[in-house]
């Protein structure tokens, strides 16, 4: 669509001109003799761009620049001035005016002011949008959960948000920690400053250094220029070290540093920089354990590990498992869709039958693979991966429709269902004892004991 301009000066010849000229060049014009009907249009219609005068009769350009921003910061002004009136144009600018043109000037230097003003105007409206799109990413609503590790973790986001505290956030591959990291930074008086990440896994020793630090030209071959470091960049917003423990140890003194004094050096620099910088790490060890084995500095691990927060891995809070299947579900099913498809009772089983080494990340796949393959038919056992469908025997068990049962004696199922057991384990081992204690995952002299139990309620013999 084409953009839309609103010219306004006094001088009739300048207008017409103006607005054939700029029509020509594909854009929507109209064009005023004064800023009252300007601003009457500027409220009623929108506008991407105004290019008025700055001696206008009635109201003056400079007051009508003034009223267009009290009602929409977001539309762009170019104004025109008289030759020679060069202040009158840097006062505008202060005011607000994104650019200025001189009179007389080419219609051809107009519209590359125009197109430039266009542009910026485009990418402060993409990038405020990309904004809101993180943002909204990392708000509370969004960490989806209810078991009572997840609320627990929650809370603890909540009430350390608001503070500057480092935080330690600790959990599994995929539990979620870069979406925890986030919510304490979106959600703290940072918010509008940089949340920077660093992946210190995915870089080596020298490399992570300059990352972190920055380096001065010529620290290193290769440091052809000065570059500043994930810390300068983070300034007055927060940084997000994952994979902490993957710093090396000489490294972690200089992280110390900067967390006891808040101040650094650049490689190869000698000035020292300070950093207003708040730090939330993460790491998938054990990280006191590391300490013990000597891997990591202690000190470090207690300035880094003044609140810590702990994401269970997902096969320990298995209830969180329904509301994620909708959460993921409403997120790849076509907003053009009415309905959210089912899940199939053979499908949820087999779903929380399985483990998730993945965790969160790897069901969000599955949902996602799940989605692409189910053609609005819903998720059955078919539509997820094949190493899903694997039910084990917990599944096949756990499965049994009991809708229409009355009473259930609870004794003589398990003991059934134990005989079945040891009778396939019997079969596949040719009655090995040692061997069918093994594939059970029980002592030996359980299963004897079991044997002679069971005997006594069948009156079976000894294998
Ligand atoms: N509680 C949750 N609610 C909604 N989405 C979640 C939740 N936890 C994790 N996710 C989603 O799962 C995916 C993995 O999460 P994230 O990247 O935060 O995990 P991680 O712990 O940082 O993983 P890794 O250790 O592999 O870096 C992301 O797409 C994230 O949005
Ligand atoms: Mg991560």
């Amino acid at each position: 669509m084409s953009s839309k301009v609103l010219i306004v000066d006094d001088e009739k010849l300048m207008r017409i001109s103006l607005e054939s000229q700029l029509k020509k060049e594909g854009y929507q014009v109209k064009s005023v003799d004064n800023a009252m009907d300007g601003l009457r249009l500027v409220k009623s219609e929108e506008y991407d761009v105004v290019v008025t005068d700055m001696r206008l009769g009635g109201m003056s350009g400079m007051d009508f620049l003034k009223e267009i921003k009290k009602f929409n910061a977001e539309i762009i002004v170019v104004i025109m001035t008289a030759y020679g009136t060069l202040e009158g144009a840097v006062l505008a600018i202060k005011e607000g005016a994104y650019d200025y043109v001189s009179k007389p000037f080419s219609t051809d230097e107009l519209i590359i002011k125009l197109q430039r003003a266009l542009l910026h105007k485009n990418t402060t409206a993409e990038v405020t949008r990309l904004r809101k799109e993180i943002q909204a990413e990392f708000e509370y609503y969004n960490i989806i959960g209810n078991s009572e590790a997840m609320k627990r973790v929650l809370e603890n986001v909540k009430s350390v948000s608001g503070r500057d505290t480092t935080v330690l956030i600790q959990g599994e591959s995929g539990t979620g920690k870069e979406k925890i990291a986030g919510a304490i930074h979106y959600h703290s008086t940072r918010r509008t400053c940089p949340f920077i990440r660093v992946s210190c896994a995915a870089l080596n020793r020298e490399i992570l250094e300059s990352e972190l630090f920055g380096h001065e030209k010529g620290a290193f071959t290769g440091a052809v220029k000065t570059r500043r470091g994930r810390f300068e960049l983070a300034n007055t917003g927060s940084i997000f070290l994952d994979d902490v423990d993957d710093i090396p140890l000489d490294m972690q003194v200089k992280l110390l540093r900067v967390l006891q004094e808040r101040t650094f050096e650049r490689v190869g620099g000698e000035e020292t920089l300070s950093a207003d910088v708040r730090v939330v790490c993460a790491t998938k060890k054990d990280l006191l354990g590391l300490v013990k084995e000597g891997r990591f500095r202690e000190d470090l691990f207690y300035r880094l590990n003044v609140v810590p927060i702990h994401i269970p891995p997902l096969r320990e809070r298995k209830e969180d498992i329904s509301l994620l299947i909708n959460y993921f579900l409403k997120k790849f099913v076509s907003q053009y869709e009415d309905a959210l498809p089912d899940v199939s009772s053979e499908a949820m089983n087999a779903i929380v039958a399985y483990d998730w080494p993945g965790n969160v990340r790897e069901l969000e796949n599955v949902i996602e693979h799940a989605v692409a393959f189910s053609e609005l038919k819903g998720i059955s056992l078919e539509t997820l991966p094949a190493y899903l469908r694997r039910t084990d025997v917990r599944t096949d068990l756990l499965s049994m429709d009991l809708s229409g049962r009355q009473t259930i004696h609870l004794q003589d199922v398990l003991t059934d269902v134990e005989k079945k057991l040891i009778q396939w384990a019997h079969q596949k081992t040719n009655g090995n004892q040692v061997k069918m204690a093994e594939i059970l995952g029980i002592p030996r002299t359980t299963l004897r004991n079991r044997l002679i139990k069971l005997q006594g309620c069948s009156g079976e013999k000894d294998q």
